[in-house]
Formats: C-alpha cells, sequence, structure tokens
C-alpha cells in the first residue's frame, strides 16, 4: 500500500541532486539549476506510465481535482455526479468551484453505480466523477458510454488506484482526465503532492496555467515577462517532492508486484468462506491490490468479525462508521456549512434548484459499507506474514458465520 514503506536510498539520492544545485522551485533559473527539472522529469515519466500525453504535477491530490474540474470547464452552479463513497476531498474540490455535488450509489465494486449514474443525471450535469476507491477500478465502459451519449466529460479521482487498469488502459488516463495524490498513505508518495493526466491539448494548458497564477510558460521570455490570459492561484510542486516522486515511480513496479502477492494470498483464504464476498472487479480490469475488500452477509457478522481480527492484532477496516469517507457520516456537508456565509454555493444567486444531504441520501451504499471488511495490504508485509493473517482471518470468518 503505502509508499513511505519503501522510503530510502533511492528518495536521498534524488533529493540530494536538487540540494546541490540549490533550487528548490520548478520554474525559472536556467543557469543555477544544471539541467536539473525534477518536477518536469517526474510529470514526463508518470505520463508515460499512465499513457496520456500529458501530466502536471500539483501540491496535492485535493488540489489536482480542483484544477481538473476548473480545465474541464466547471463553474459555479453547475452539477457534478461523484459517489457518497470517497475521500471527502472529492466533494470539497467540487465546493470550491462553486459547483453542486450531486450524489450517487456505490454497487458491489465498491465504486460509482452506472445506473444510479443514469438517474441522478439532469440539465445541469457537467461532469461525471467516479472514484477508483480502494485499489479497485471503476465500471469505466458503462459510465463513459452514458457520460458520451450526454456529451458529458469524466474525471477519474484515482487517488486511491494507481497501477489499476481496465481494458489494458491504466486508470486515471481512461476519461477526459484523472487525478492522484502521493499524501504519506498513498500508492508512491512526495509526502503531500498530486498529479493530473490528459490527452487533451486545452485541459493540459489550462491546468498548468491555472496552477500557477496563469502564467503561461513562454519558453521565450523569463518568468516576469510571461503571459497571463487569465487568473489562477498558486499549487505549484516544488523540486524536492518532484525528486522524490521520481524515484517513488521507479519503485512502481516492485511495489505493485508485492501487493499482488500479499493481496492474493489473503484474498485466496477468504474465498474459501461459504457466505464471504469478494468485491467484484469490473471485465477485463485490473485491481491495483491496495487493499483487500469482502463482505458478509448481514452488517452484524461483519462487526463480530472485526471484533474477532482486531483482538488479534490485525488491522481491519469498517467504513460505514467511518467519518471521512461516506457521505451519510458528512454532517459538515448535512448541514451546508461551507467557509462561505450564505450557503455558498448550495443557494442563489447561482443555483436555483434545491439539494439535500441527509444520512440516509445513499441507503445502497450504507448496506453495502455496513457488511464491508477491508484489509490494507501492507508492503512490509512477508511471504510468511500474509499467510498467517490469511489463516487467522480465514479462520475469524468461519466462526463469524458457523
Ligand atoms: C479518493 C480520494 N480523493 C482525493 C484525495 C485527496 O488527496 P490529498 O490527500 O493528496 O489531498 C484522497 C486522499 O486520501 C482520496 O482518497
Amino acid at each position: 500500500m503505502p509508499g513511505f514503506e519503501l522510503i530510502g536510498d533511492r528518495e536521498r539520492e534524488q533529493v540530494n541532486d536538487v540540494l546541490d544545485t540549490g533550487i528548490l522551485f520548478r520554474y525559472e533559473f536556467p543557469n543555477e539549476r544544471k539541467g536539473i527539472y525534477k518536477v518536469k522529469e517526474f510529470e514526463s515519466a508518470f505520463s508515460k506510465f499512465v499513457g496520456t500525453r500529458f501530466a502536471h504535477a500539483v501540491t496535492s491530490g485535493t488540489s489536482a481535482l480542483k484544477v481538473a474540474l476548473v480545465s474541464l470547464g466547471v463553474k459555479p452552479g453547475d452539477e457534478v455526479i461523484t459517489q457518497g463513497f470517497t475521500f471527502v476531498a472529492t466533494f470539497e474540490a467540487i465546493i470550491e468551484c462553486g459547483a453542486i455535488p450531486v450524489p450517487v450509489e456505490i454497487d458491489d465494486t465498491l465504486n460509482m453505480d452506472p445506473r444510479d449514474l443514469e438517474d441522478k443525471l439532469s440539465p445541469r450535469t457537467k461532469v461525471i466523477v467516479p472514484v477508483h476507491m480502494l485499489g479497485g477500478p471503476a465500471r469505466m465502459l458503462e459510465i463513459k458510454e452514458i457520460a458520451e451519449k450526454r456529451g458529458l466529460r469524466v474525471l477519474e479521482d484515482t487517488a486511491q488506484a494507481l497501477g489499476g487498469s481496465v481494458n489494458g488502459k491504466i486508470t486515471g488516463g481512461i476519461g477526459d482526465c484523472g487525478t492522484y495524490s502521493f499524501d504519506f498513505y498513498k500508492t508512491i508518495t512526495t509526502g503531500e503532492g498530486g498529479m493530473i493526466v490528459t490527452n487533451d491539448p486545452q485541459i493540459y494548458k489550462t491546468a498548468s496555467e491555472y496552477s500557477d497564477h496563469g502564467h503561461d510558460h513562454n519558453p521565450d521570455v523569463g518568468r516576469a515577462l510571461e503571459g497571463r490570459s487569465f487568473l489562477g492561484f498558486n499549487y505549484r510542486m516544488n523540486e524536492l517532492q518532484g525528486a522524490v516522486g521520481l524515484a517513488q515511480l521507479g519503485r512502481l513496479p516492485d511495489i505493485l508486484k508485492i501487493q499482488d502477492r500479499n493481496h492474493s494470498i489473503i484474498a485466496e483464504a477468504m474465498n474459501q468462506v461459504t457466505g464471504v464476498q469478494m468485491r467484484a472487479i469490473p471485465e477485463n480490469a485490473r485491481d491495483s491490490h491496495t487493499h483487500v475488500c469482502f463482505f458478509f452477509p448481514e452488517g452484524a457478522h461483519a462487526i463480530e468479525f472485526h471484533k474477532k481480527v482486531s483482538s488479534k492484532g490485525i488491522t481491519a477496516i469498517s467504513f460505514k462508521n467511518n467519518l471521512w469517507h461516506f457521505l451519510g457520516n458528512w454532517e459538515h456537508l448535512i448541514g451546508m456549512k461551507t467557509a462561505w456565509p450564505g450557503e455558498f454555493p448550495f443557494g442563489k444567486p447561482y443555483y436555483n434548484e434545491k439539494i439535500q444531504y441527509s444520512s440516509d441520501t445513499l441507503p445502497a451504499t450504507a448496506k453495502w459499507l455496513e457488511r464491508l471488511i477491508v484489509i490494507p495490504v501492507s508492503l512490509r508485509t512477508t511471504l510468511e506474514d500474509a499467510g498467517r493473517i490469511a489463516g487467522e482471518l480465514r479462520q475469524a470468518a468461519f466462526e463469524t458465520l458457523r
């Protein structure tokens, strides 16, 4: 799971390259930096890995989402559809644009349910944001088909699923635009950081300019004389983060291999338990295997299983009561409490409709989460430990369902 488990010599070496030049800024200082452009190099290696024409690095996965939404033309009053099981950042980024998040249910993939998506479309829908939760891909083919029929754009929140794929395409590079997070807990980390990928030159141009105060990055003039056609903000990644990102990206094939191994040992054990349902992965899709996810027949089973394995010192997560990942528990969203007065952006003059969120807004999602148990896949777990953990989990599941 998290790249921080493998921080070491390669990261130190890359960071030292930057410290040796003394230039921590990603732009400018052509003479002093001795050809070292770590963020640029990271972007180029990242777009190669994902298979998109462009990648643009920013300060976090949350800012990547905001910059991507702005670049896709989202403005105050627009509706953006996303799932109610995600990290709250997906909703916050939509609200930061003055837009209205419209929540849809998840299905057995733990990601956007395409049937509910169709029901939630409206003439105000601007963008659809599926989230690849807990390493596993969303039903991208169905979601893209629905979007294409309506002329809508798709932004993949891939913060949690670097290295997954659908039909051979890496998650994040399937829709019109994709975003990633490199925070402390992600598959690869830069401490804090994020990336936007796209094949569309206009989206890339807007992202690159918006995230740097509108600078057009004209290579023929110095920074002070660069042009600007609109006001932006500062979401720039710095060279130290770029250096760590490059080293971490180099480790990604090994990270994915260890995740595959540890995940398959635990998943195979759980698969042997009648009554346990594994999380669905769409046809021709590849899970990035950051977490093993499975459902019990009833919520009461999940509670009992959780108690049993926690007492053995095994980490298991139950998301039903998690404060940060399920809309039903976001009392600040339910109360429409933003940092702006007058409940902006939920009211007039920008939004003339009525939207309400409540703890019961997504009953199907609540049901899936109540029955769900998630086991994080650690890179530090040895083959032997993985076998032992798998055995204990299987035994606890047998006892729970006896
Ligand atoms: C699905 C999802 N989207 C967005 C983010 C935000 O990323 P960051 O923490 O880098 O801002 C996260 C982080 O946990 C996430 O899980």
